[in-house]
């Protein structure tokens, strides 16, 4: 399969859950192909506009050669998600409809050479933005073997985490994917679980070089605050570490106090500014499945925008009202209705 044919995940139901509409302007943080975005972007016509952000350049390149027939309606940035708010704010391009998070890896990465898949030998860097500081290699020739056990441990969930680092010490200097396969096949021999041994380790290094959890918590956080009125918030996500984050984040925003249990009256003052979607996790049909095995892991889940009166966070009311009106005014309780209805069909029971 060439890079360019990366199949997005859950296509219609990402569609239906961010409830895509003509003239409406939403934001893809994870461009990758543009699978997503020019699904996107054809809804929204006439009149809508989507802003992509893509960290890797390469991943761009091939996005921007997809949304060409978009003209001006599809603005590419290169850069990472982490600066969502920096992003809009300097092209004025606040507040959407939604945003989406296709959180991962696309093919165009896996079949890049630079060290993401075990399954190609490559040089082990895994960046997924040549600006990020160490690579892979340097992570693993330079933590101690406790950090590495740790490392493995904490964003792999490898139950053999201790010996893996150990050997990884003992076969040190390790500069490519079958190196460190190599190293970790010794660790674990004769392994018979149902995915290859070096499957948690890679995703740990992975994590770990780009600070993926911790870009997930920020930008969520920034995604609610550029929302508009009913503004959709969709993230998909491939593995428990993203989705534990994803699921807390929105269950956290949905409630009004958060203090810490056991304080005799509230101190913090939270307002809920989201609404869950979906209170199930939405996942791919066995057909997808069948058809794109990425999507096997894939876990949607989608909240919508709500505003208190007095909620700390988000722009004034004042903005979302003149949003609504010109998106053609709020949509209307019956059009709600099908869209719930809609979307309730992919709900799992
Ligand atoms: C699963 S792919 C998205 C595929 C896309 N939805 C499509 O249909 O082609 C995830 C993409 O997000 C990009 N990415 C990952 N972390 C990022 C970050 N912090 N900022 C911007 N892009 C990021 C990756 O480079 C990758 O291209």
């Amino acid at each position: 399969m060439l890079a360019s044919t990366h199949v997005p995940v859950m296509l219609d139901e990402t569609l239906q859950a961010l409830a895509v509409q003509p003239g409406g302007r939403y934001i893809d943080c994870t461009l990758g192909g543009g699978g997503h975005a020019s699904a996107m972007l054809e809804r929204t016509q006439p009149g809508g506009q989507l802003l992509g952000i893509e960290a890797d350049p390469a991943a761009l390149k091939i996005a921007a050669a997809r949304l060409t027939p978009f003209g001006n309606s599809a603005l590419l940035v290169n850069d990472n998600f982490v600066n969502l708010k920096n992003i809009c704010a300097q092209h004025g391009f606040m507040p959407v409809h939604g945003i989406l998070f296709d959180l991962g890896l696309s093919t165009i990465q896996l079949e890049s050479r630079r060290g993401f898949s075990f399954q190609t030998d490559a040089p082990l860097d895994m960046r997924v933005s040549p600006n990020t500081e160490l690579s892979a290699a340097d992570i693993v020739n330079s933590l101690s073997e406790s950090e590495l056990a740790n490392l493995i441990w904490r964003y792999g969930e490898e139950p053999d985490s201790r010996r893996i680092a150990r050997m990884i010490i003992q076969s040190r200097s390790i500069e490519t994917t079958g190196e460190l396969v190599r190293a970790i096949e010794k660790a674990v021999p004769g392994y018979r679980g149902k995915i290859h041994p070096a499957t948690r380790t890679f995703q740990a290094l992975r994590i770990a070089v780009n600070h993926e959890l911790e870009n997930i918590s920020s930008a969520l956080e920034q995604a609610v605050e550029l929302l508009g009125y009913e503004g959709r918030l969709v993230v998909i996500s491939y593995h428990s570490l993203e989705d534990r984050i994803v699921k807390q984040f929105m269950q956290r925003e949905a409630r009004g106090c958060i203090c810490p249990p056991g304080l005799p009256k509230c101190v913090c003052g939270h307002k809920p500014t989201l609404r869950i979607v979906n209170r199930k996790v939405i996942t791919s049909s066995p057909e997808e499945i069948a058809l794109n095995p990425r999507a096997r892991s894939a876990k949607l889940r989608a909240a919508e925008r709500i505003f208190t009166p007095d909620a700390p966070k988000g722009g004034s009311s004042e903005r979302h009202e003149r949003m609504k009106s010109e998106s053609g005014g709020a949509r209307s309780p019956e059009t709600l209705m099908r869209l719930r209805v809609a979307f309730s069909s992919f709900c799992l029971s």
